[in-house]
């Protein structure tokens, strides 16, 4: 079972970036590209029937999978960034993040109106930074159709700040 299988390769980094917070560190499901393979796979299933027109991916490790997924679902991919990398004209959005905060932008010509987006994530913690992103996206007047995410830290409550947006939200692997 995938979920089974992410949370045995997952690995746990205590203290880090701060003292108190375990890191999930994906790292290791980067090394085995049949894992990988499957994961994009999942992803790619948990959406058919959902109308996706782009798929939008958080730097950076929305990055890894967010990719994998536009390609498997035969659409384009676009990079939401943190402040200062997007090098085009960009809007901007701040968010809150588990550990500190960020500024995340978007290109303003990266999303028509009327698009309808996934947004990707490696990992759902407090759900700020996915909130940030669907408001970026909103803002070109385009749609947040679903969220989706490798890891769900589901005792952070991050799916409720979510609920708003009113999309469907799945992870594959889920920490109660
Ligand atoms: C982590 C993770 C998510 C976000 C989740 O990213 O990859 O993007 O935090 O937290 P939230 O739900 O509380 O907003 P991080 O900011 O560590 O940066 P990185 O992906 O560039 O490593
Ligand atoms: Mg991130």
């Amino acid at each position: 079972m995938i979920e089974s299988k992410i949370k045995d390769t997952v690995r746990d980094v205590a203290d880090f970036p701060k003292p108190g917070i375990i890191f999930k560190d994906i790292t290791p499901i980067l090394k085995d590209a049949a894992l990988c393979a499957e994961i994009t796979q999942a992803l790619a299933e948990r959406l058919s029937g959902v109308q996706v027109d782009v798929v939008a991916g958080i730097e950076s490790r929305g990055f890894l999978f967010g990719m994998l997924l536009a390609q498997a679902l035969k659409v384009p991919f676009v990079p939401i960034r943190k402040a200062g990398k997007l090098p085009f004209k960009t809007i901007q959005q701040a968010c809150n993040l588990e550990y500190g905060s960020a500024i995340l932008e978007l290109h303003e010509d990266a999303l028509e109106a009327g698009q309808k987006v996934l947004v990707h994530d490696d990992l759902l913690a407090t759900g700020g930074t996915v909130v940030a992103a669907s408001k970026l996206i909103q803002q070109l007047g385009a749609e947040v159709t679903a969220f989706s995410f490798i890891i769900g830290l589901d005792f952070l409550n991050g799916r409720e700040k979510l609920e708003e947006f009113r999309p469907l939200t799945f992870s594959l692997a889920s920490y109660r």
